[in-house]
């Protein structure tokens, strides 16, 4: 997904683990990148129901009052943020009659708050779910290719925004989200 993402042109992947090995990160540099994007995406596994420990370091660095939120925090507004997640567990897992008893959405509601807060648009999380088993039986080349549709739509201003906002979760869904061009 990560390779996915990194050719997709107007797409800057940044590998935080490789970029702070040692979780110094630079504030400064990271708000500067966060103010010439329109969107921010998170791409993680799910690590305990969240994103794994740099993210949080991340969030609670680089999000200050004052930039990201507060009276004077204006500088993500009106950006669109989204969860692009890989879990163990099977999408089943994720419902109310499933083992977690809550879908994925529900239960990354400290992203959803966040983006709130800091006045972005939420979008549903994308996910593989069973990120384990994916290559044998045969989900991941789909995956990555509608991660590939979903980014270059959000590059060119095609993504449903209302739509993705919305829906619990993108998966399969992702093909009614994206605009398709005129006389397409
Ligand atoms: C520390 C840790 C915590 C995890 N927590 C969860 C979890 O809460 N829910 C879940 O479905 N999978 C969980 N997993 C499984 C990972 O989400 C899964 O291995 C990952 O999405 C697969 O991507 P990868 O091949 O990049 O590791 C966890 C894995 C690790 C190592």
């Amino acid at each position: 997904m990560f390779e996915t993402a990194q050719a997709v042109q107007g797409v800057t992947a940044v590998d935080l683990y490789a970029r702070y090995p040692d979780f110094n990160i630079d504030v400064d540099a990271e708000q500067a990148q966060l103010v010439e994007h329109d969107v921010i995406i998170f791409q993680h596994p799910l690590y305990w129901y969240s994103a794994p420990s740099i993210m949080k370091e991340w969030q609670d660095l680089v999000l200050e009052y004052g930039f990201a939120y507060g009276q004077h925090g204006h500088e993500l507004d009106d950006k669109v943020f989204m969860n692009a997640v890989t879990t163990g567990a099977k999408h089943a897992a994720y419902s109310e009659e499933g083992m977690n008893h809550a879908d994925l959405r529900s239960l990354l509601a400290p992203f959803e708050k966040t983006a709130d807060l800091c006045r972005m648009k939420y979008l549903a999380p994308f996910v593989l779910f069973g990120a384990g088993r994916a290559v044998e039986e045969g989900r991941l080349d789909v995956h990555r290719n509608a991660y590939d549709d979903l980014l270059k739509a959000l590059v060119a201003g095609r993504l449903d925004l209302e739509q993705a906002a919305r829906t619990d979760v993108m998966t399969d869904v992702l093909d009614d989200f994206i605009l398709k061009a005129e006389g397409v």
